[in-house]
């Protein structure tokens, strides 16, 4: 049941169940963080393999102290910046947290999501919870509560209703090895706008394939359609055998008759606007009538460089 109905979620939770959060990046699949029982269910709605470990959602900053220990300054001052907001950070667990979270390690990834609907729950309950985006494994990430409820119909109790989200691609993941600052996942929070407070920071296997968080498996965020991703869209089209194509543009119109679909992201040309419609793009796109799915790489520059990321993953076939 989709609905802004606060309390019912509450009562879900209150009773081991798993509702859809929305987030101001995507939406979750939540639960109680404390409660083994409850995230198995995540686990097995999601087919979510094990050695995944999840987000732990906390109302805020104060918070932190009852799931993370030996919290370094650095930390803090990313926190005091960025929350509530989409910035994930890997930190020493307490005991409190179930291994089941964590993928049985010894670190356990927070954040304060700023949403209101989110933060008002989280207000209500007396525990954190642990979230993983609310899409089957593999697929395309949800942005709004009729993409959760098309995963999932009547197998969530309550998906909470908190309109668009409105950074609309997933939270950046940032560890740390004493004081250095290691981003593991690209998000919605760019690089440069973490290095303005907390000078270089490093990006993990930035030229490497192999996965760090499984949020870089190389497969991930991808359409159940065929999808290309290329930098010549005018040279694809020329060469291209379908007749029915759709195509995810950043911000020109593209005329050719082989298009019967298209997605333009920013008309004006803006990456954070690109972002925030990215996911809800991709899914009319993989819903419509096209035979493959088109996609031209973003500048890359700022949140450009996560959103090339997530393009790659949704278009590597194994
Ligand atoms: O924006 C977001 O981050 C959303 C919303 C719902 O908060 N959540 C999200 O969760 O994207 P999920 O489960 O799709 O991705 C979580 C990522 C995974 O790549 C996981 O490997 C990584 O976080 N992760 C979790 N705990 C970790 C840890 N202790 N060390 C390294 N990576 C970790
Ligand atoms: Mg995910």
């Amino acid at each position: 049941m989709i609905t802004k109905n606060i309390s019912a979620a509450v009562k879900e939770l209150n009773k081991g169940n798993i509702i859809g959060l929305p987030t101001e990046t995507v939406y979750g699949l939540a639960g109680n963080a404390w409660d083994e029982e409850a995230i198995k269910k995540i686990f097995n709605l999601k087919k979510r393999p094990l050695y995944n470990p999840l987000i732990v959602h906390i109302k805020s900053i104060d918070y932190v102290h009852e799931i993370a220990t030996d919290i370094p300054d650095i930390a803090f001052k990313l926190a005091n910046a960025f929350w509530p907001g989409p910035l994930t950070l890997i930190l020493n667990k307490k005991e409190i947290v179930p291994d089941i979270v964590t993928a049985g390690k010894d670190t356990v990834a927070v954040r304060v999501p700023n949403h209101p609907i989110a933060l008002s729950l989280l207000q209500e309950i007396d525990f954190p919870l642990a979230a993983p985006s609310a899409n089957p494994f593999g697929s395309i990430s949800p942005t709004n509560a009729n993409h959760v409820y098309s995963y999932f119909k009547e197998t969530l109790p309550v998906i909470l209703d908190g309109d668009v989200s409105k950074s609309g691609i997933e939270s950046t993941i940032v560890g740390f090895d004493k004081e250095d600052v290691i981003i593991y996942r690209l998000g919605s929070l760019s690089r440069e706008t973490i290095e303005e407070v907390v000078g270089k920071v490093k990006v993990l296997n930035e030229d490497n394939e192999s996965p760090i968080a499984p949020g870089m498996l190389s497969r991930h965020y991808a359409p159940e359609k065929d999808t290309f991703v290329t930098n010549d869209i005018v040279k694809f089209l020329s060469e291209a055998t379908s007749k029915k194509i759709g195509l995810l543009s950043f911000n020109e119109e593209i005329e050719h008759p082989s298009i019967m679909h298209q997605e333009i992201l920013s008309k004006s040309g803006h990456l954070v606007e690109a972002a925030a419609n990215f996911y809800a793009a991709l899914h009319r796109l993989d819903k419509s009538n096209v035979d493959i799915i088109v996609a031209s790489y973003f500048p890359h520059k700022g949140i450009g460089i996560a959103l090339n990321d997530k393009l790659k993953r949704a278009t590597k076939k194994e």
